[in-house]
């Protein structure tokens, strides 16, 4: 069952994950394997991205042995596309951090139809290549979603094309010029990829998560909710603000 951490607002409960994030890199050494982490995108880790920024700039925090995966991409978004998650990443933490860019990784949203299959693969052996994700970063969609992994998602799927749903394209037009412009799919991790992390922390921010947090720690594990199979996750942490927690028992 995931531990739930409450914070007065989402900059105390993201300073406080910045604060575990920065121990597990400063655990390591120089000449260590470096340390992996998974990453999402969003709204919801903007303050956490604003404090390993500051980490790195006020307290010598070096991301040099980090590896970073992103959870997903739109399909049909490249990186010079304002819309696109590798744009989004870049903008809110890696042009701001000494992060190697050969230690990033984004799903390509611009591979090729035909070469899909073969890239999650790809990515999916990418990440197994450095031993795995140490600590997952995620946020929830309203619906439920982790990754883009919607409602009605396998449990055990690994990096795949998926269909969004209508609210996640909802929730996310605002980001675009029009509602048409919101692309329909989307390369994501898949719920099996995001379980096998070693440890995984879910943030969550405002009222509006507070129905489906509830959900996902103390509703049915289901995969018409597939924030609830992290309750079948052996280290799982949920960082809620007081907003996001107000609905649960
Ligand atoms: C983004 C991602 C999504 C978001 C979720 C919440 O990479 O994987 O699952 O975490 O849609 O989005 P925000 O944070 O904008 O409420």
């Amino acid at each position: 069952m995931p531990t739930t951490q409450v914070y007065p607002d989402p900059i105390a409960a993201s300073n406080s994950l910045a604060v575990e994030v920065a121990a597990l890199i400063r655990s390591r050494g120089p000449n260590d394997r470096p340390i992996v982490f998974g990453l999402a995108t969003g709204t919801t880790p903007l303050p956490f991205y604003a404090e390993l920024e500051r980490l790195y700039r006020d307290e010598n925090l070096s991301f040099k042995n980090v590896i970073t995966f992103n959870l997903d991409e739109y399909l049909g978004l490249g990186p010079q596309d304002p819309q696109s998650y590798w744009h989004f990443m870049h903008e809110s933490l890696f042009d701001h951090i000494d992060v190697p860019s050969a230690h990033i990784n984004i799903p390509n949203g611009m591979t090729a139809p035909d070469d899909l299959e073969r890239y999650c693969r790809s990515y999916e052996q990418a990440i197994q290549e450095v031993g795995g994700i140490d600590l997952q970063i995620l946020g929830i969609g309203s619906n439920g979603h982790i990754g883009f992994n919607e409602p009605g998602a396998a449990r055990d799927a690994h990096t795949l094309v998926v269909d969004l749903a209508e609210k996640t394209r909802t929730d996310n037009a605002a980001f675009f010029d029009a509602d048409e412009e919101v692309p329909t799919r989307a390369i994501t991790m898949g719920c099996g990829t995001i379980l096998s992390a070693k440890r995984i922390a879910l943030m969550a921010w405002g009222e509006r998560k507070a129905a489906i947090v509830r959900e996902a720690l103390h509703g049915p594990v289901t995969n018409d909710l597939p924030a609830s199979f992290l309750q079948e996750h052996p280290d799982t942490t949920f960082y809620l603000d007081t907003a996001a927690a107000s609905l649960l028992p």
